[in-house]
C-alpha cells in the first residue's frame, strides 16, 4: 500500500478535506486508520441518520457510505445526502452484488463506487481527484471574484456585448451631454446608467439630484423642480428653491418622464430650450446650467402617437438615447450577477453562501425575468437568507420560479391548429409581453420595422372595434 505520501502541500490540502464514514463498527474502523495514514481527518458513525445530520450542518465534504448498511440502502442514502446538500460528494462502498449497482449509484450522482475487498489505492485516487475538484472550484471562484472587480463598471455589473455596447455609449455620451434619455424596462439599472453618466462627466463633483415625476401629483411636482416662493400656494409657509437650482452646475435626473403629465411636459421643454425656470409664484426668471438626464419604461414614440407625449419634448430629449437591455437578453450576465449579490448580501445578513447548485442556475437561467435584474436582486437577497446549507438550491427559491413558466413551454404544449393570422397575433402579443410592452424592441425582435407593428395594432384594433359592432 502506498498510503501516506510525503509531500507536505498534497497533506495540507488533505487536512481541509474532512471525511465522514458510514460503516459497520468493524468496517468503519479499518476505513478511519487507512484514511488518518493518508492524511484526512475522519468522523466514523455506524448511523446513516448521523452521518445525514452532519451533512445537514455542513460539516464534511465527503462521505464514505457502505451499501447496504444499516437504516437504509446506501442508493437511499445518497438521494437523501444530496436532497440535504447538493454540494456533497458521496463515495459508495460496494457490498459484492452485480456492477449494475455501480453504474446506478454514479448515474444518481455518487462520486464513485469502490468495490469490496477495497482497493485502497483506488480509495486513495478517488479522493485525490476530489481534492483537485475543490481546488479548481476554489481557483475559479477566486478568479471570478478578481473578474467582478474588473466587471463593474460605476456599480453596473455585466460582461455581455449588449451591456458593454452600454458602458461604451456611457462613456461616449458622458463627456458632452446635455440632455439625456435613458429607456429600457423596470429594473434593468436605467438610475445606474443615470448616476454613471453623471460620475464620467465633467461636472461630477456637483450635485446629482433625483426626482421621481411618478410620484408627485402637478402642482407639488412643479414646485419640487422649480422651487416656489412664500404664499404661492396654500401650505407654502416660506420660500424654496427646486431640484433645478438646488443641482445647478450639476446634473439633474427625472426618473419616469412618461408619466409626467402635458402640463408639466411643457414647463419641462421651456426649461429644456432656454435652461431658465421660474419659481411657482414669481415671475423672476432665473438662469440654471445643468445637465439632464430622463428615464422611462415606456416607449415614447409609442406614447408620442398615443398623444400622450408631447413629440417636440421627445426629440428634445431623444437627440441622444441609450437603452439598457432587459436581463433576458443578456442573460450570460446571470452567473456574475449571483455573485456579485451574494457578496453584498452575504456582508449584508453575515452568512458564508458561496454559490448555487448547478440546478439552481440552471432554473435561473431559464427563467425569463420580467422585473430583469431588480427581480433577480430580490431572488438571490431572500435564498441567501434563507439557504442553510453553502450553496442555493431550487428549494430556497421563490414557488413560481421552481414550476416551469408558460412561456418556456414549447409550442407544442399549447398547440392548437390556427389560422396563420392568429398564429401572428399570438406571437406577437407574446414577444410584446417579453418586452415589458417596448414596441420598439418588439419590433426589433420581431425583424419587422415599426411602422408594420404599428400597421398590425391599428388593424387589430379596427379588427376589434368591428366585432363589437357585429355583436
Ligand atoms: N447591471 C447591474 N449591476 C448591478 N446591479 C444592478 C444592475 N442593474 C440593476 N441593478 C440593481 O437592480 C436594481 C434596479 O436598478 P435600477 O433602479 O437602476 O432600475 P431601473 O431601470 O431604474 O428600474 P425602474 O424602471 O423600475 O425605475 C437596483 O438595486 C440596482 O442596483
Ligand atoms: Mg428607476
Amino acid at each position: 500500500m502506498t498510503l501516506v505520501t510525503e509531500d507536505r502541500v498534497v497533506l495540507t490540502a488533505r487536512r481541509t478535506l474532512s471525511v465522514c464514514v458510514v460503516s459497520s463498527e468493524t468496517g468503519a474502523e479499518l476505513i478511519g486508520e487507512n484514511l488518518e495514514r493518508m492524511g484526512y481527518p475522519v468522523y466514523t458513525t455506524p448511523s446513516a441518520q448521523d452521518a445525514l445530520g452532519r451533512i445537514r450542518n455542513g460539516q464534511h465534504r465527503v462521505v464514505l457510505v457502505e451499501m447496504g448498511h444499516g437504516e437504509m440502502t446506501g442508493l437511499e442514502f445518497l438521494e437523501r445526502a444530496l436532497e440535504i446538500d447538493p454540494g456533497v460528494y458521496v463515495i459508495l462502498i460496494g457490498d459484492g452484488r452485480p456492477v449494475e449497482e455501480a453504474v446506478e449509484s454514479i448515474k444518481r450522482g455518487a462520486w464513485d463506487f469502490i468495490e469490496r475487498p477495497i482497493d485502497w489505492i483506488h480509495l486513495e485516487r478517488a479522493l485525490e481527484r476530489l481534492g483537485e475538484e475543490f481546488g479548481r472550484r476554489a481557483h475559479i471562484r477566486d478568479l471570478e471574484e478578481r473578474l467582478l472587480s474588473h466587471l463593474e463598471f460605476h456599480g453596473i455589473v455585466g460582461r455581455s456585448p449588449a451591456i458593454i455596447d452600454v458602458f461604451e455609449r456611457v462613456q461616449k455620451i458622458s463627456r458632452h451631454f446635455t440632455n439625456v434619455l435613458v429607456v429600457g424596462p423596470t429594473g434593468s439599472g436605467k438610475e445606474l446608467v443615470a448616476w454613471a453618466l453623471h460620475k464620467l462627466s465633467p461636472v461630477s463633483s456637483q450635485r446629482f439630484a433625483v426626482c421621481n415625476c411618478s410620484a408627485l401629483v402637478d402642482t407639488l411636482l412643479e414646485s419640487q423642480l422649480f422651487g416656489h416662493v412664500r404664499g404661492a400656494f396654500t401650505g407654502a409657509t416660506d420660500t424654496r428653491p427646486g431640484l433645478f437650482e438646488y443641482a445647478n452646475g450639476g446634473t439633474v435626473f427625472l426618473d419616469e418622464i412618461g408619466e409626467m403629465s402635458l402640463g408639466m411636459q411643457s414647463k419641462l421643454l421651456r426649461v429644456i430650450e432656454n435652461r431658465e425656470i421660474q419659481r411657482v409664484g414669481s415671475p423672476e426668471v432665473r438662469k440654471v446650467d445643468v445637465r439632464l438626464v430622463a428615464a422611462t419604461n415606456r416607449d415614447l414614440r409609442a406614447e408620442v402617437m398615443a398623444g400622450r407625449f408631447r413629440e417636440d419634448l421627445f426629440y428634445r430629449l431623444s437627440t441622444l438615447e441609450i437603452r439598457v437591455p432587459s436581463l433576458a437578453e443578456r442573460i450570460e450576465d446571470l452567473p456574475l450577477l449571483v455573485q456579485f449579490f451574494l457578496k453584498k448580501y452575504n456582508q449584508a445578513y453575515g452568512k458564508s453562501v458561496r454559490g448555487l447548485t448547478r440546478r439552481a442556475q440552471a432554473v435561473l437561467l431559464r427563467y425569463h425575468w420580467p422585473g430583469n435584474v431588480r427581480e433577480m436582486e430580490n431572488v438571490v437577497s431572500s435564498a441567501c437568507l434563507t439557504a442553510e446549507s453553502s450553496f442555493i438550491d431550487i428549494a430556497d427559491l421563490p414557488p413560481h420560479l421552481q414550476k416551469p413558466h408558460p412561456a418556456a413551454l414549447d409550442l407544442d404544449d399549447t398547440w392548437r391548429p390556427v389560422s396563420l393570422d392568429e398564429v401572428r397575433r399570438l406571437h406577437i402579443g407574446r414577444v410584446l409581453e417579453f418586452c415589458a410592452g417596448n414596441r420598439v424592441r418588439a419590433a426589433q425582435i420581431l425583424g419587422i420595422g415599426r411602422t408594420s407593428l404599428y400597421r398590425h395594432f391599428k388593424r387589430e384594433s379596427r379588427l376589434k372595434a368591428k366585432q363589437m359592432k357585429e355583436a
